[in-house]
């Protein structure tokens, strides 16, 4: 089967396709004929050598969801899996291909309305930013600001907050454009990068979501109202200064929390309970899903290229 590989870490170039051996599907596992392959930021950030500490090595083959329909099972798994159509997650690597392995609890049957393109847009990204707001204890009334809105995760946290009663929900993006897309996504109020524009926007926030991260951190930190929750899902600014917690102290008191979050920290069956209800809403049109462009896998390089430009609002889609 086609596939595609890092063959040198770095530049989108450096990404290559190959033919491998069909995957098979070992015990707990299945096997899906892809139909819709995922490109996430994390992708990115493995493809450019900045996770090296995590020991990816090349000829690591990419991608960590799919869509698609289940060829194969492995031992001890129910058969009536078989021929059904899923969305998976295929951990750190493995997506990149015309046929993807994943754990069965990784997998979740498709709602009828439901794309691939829609659900591999959705079903990473939208559990991050569900369980952001929880974990940053967002209730109705308050005022959120997200960071870096204008990828999957972003998109989705914009809509649950909106939806979900907040006062206001301001965003930075980095063109007016965006921040128009944004709005018609449920912002209220439009920040620049650099959090400085906006001059109607509250100025402090009860809860920031941040994908973000990077040397601009400390200045959204000191946007949080007193008792309020920032949460730090995302790094695709860089990472902070290493002395930003001094921010924090600083601020002692106004009570201020800061928090990561990762959904790895989530239990399996919590995280695929939201999943599958996101799923149900994006089907009947509640929950909106953002696919930048669809492109074929063997394309992958232009999808990194435009990642790395910051060409993209929502999510690339590839197809086997
Ligand atoms: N916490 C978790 O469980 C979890 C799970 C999966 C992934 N992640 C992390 O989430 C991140 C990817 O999320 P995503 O796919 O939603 O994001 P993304 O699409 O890669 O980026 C989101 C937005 O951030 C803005 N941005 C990009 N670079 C920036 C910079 N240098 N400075 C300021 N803003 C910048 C861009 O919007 P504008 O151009 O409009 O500013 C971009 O559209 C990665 O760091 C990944 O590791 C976390």
């Amino acid at each position: 089967m086609r596939a595609v590989v890092i063959r040198a870490f770095g530049d989108p170039g450096g990404l290559e396709v190959v033919d491998v051996p069909e995957p098979v599907p070992a015990p707990g596992q299945v096997r899906i004929a892809t139909e819709a392959i995922g490109v996430g930021g994390v992708d990115a950030l493995i493809r450019r050598g900045t996770l090296g500490a995590y020991g990816f090595r090349e000829g690591h083959l990419l991608g960590s969801e799919v869509a698609g329909r289940v060829t194969a099972v492995g031992e001890g798994v129910d058969a009536s899996w078989t021929g059904r159509r899923v969305w998976a997650f295929t951990g750190l690597s493995g997506g990149y291909a015309e046929q993807a392995v994943a754990a069965v609890e990784d997998v979740l049957a498709l709602p009828d309305g439901l794309t691939g393109a829609d659900a591999v847009t959705l079903g990473g990204s939208g559990v991050v930013a569900h369980f952001a707001l929880d974990r940053a204890r967002f209730t109705p009334g308050e005022t959120v600001l997200v960071r870096g809105a204008a990828g999957s995760i972003g998109i989705t946290a914009v809509q649950l907050a909106a939806g979900d009663g907040a006062s206001a929900v301001a965003v930075t993006a980095s063109s007016a454009e965006r921040g128009a897309r944004l709005r018609d996504l449920g912002a209220t109020h439009v920040l620049d990068r650099s959090g400085e524009s906006g001059t109607d926007a509250p100025a402090g926030f009860d809860v920031v979501i941040d994908v973000v991260g990077g040397p601009r951190l400390p200045f959204f930190l000191d946007k949080l109202n007193p008792n309020g929750r920032y949460v730090a899902v995302g790094v695709v600014g860089g990472q902070p200064p290493a002395d930003f917690g001094m921010r924090l102290m600083d601020a002692f008191r106004r009570s201020l929390s800061f928090a990561t979050f990762s959904s790895d920290t989530v239990p399996g069956p919590d995280r695929q309970a939201v999943r599958s209800s996101q799923f149900a809403d994006a089907a009947h049109g509640n929950l909106r899903t953002v696919v930048h462009e669809v492109l074929p896998l063997g394309q992958a390089a232009r999808a990194h290229r435009a990642m790395d430009a910051g060409e993209v609002f929502g999510r690339v889609v590839l197809t086997p």
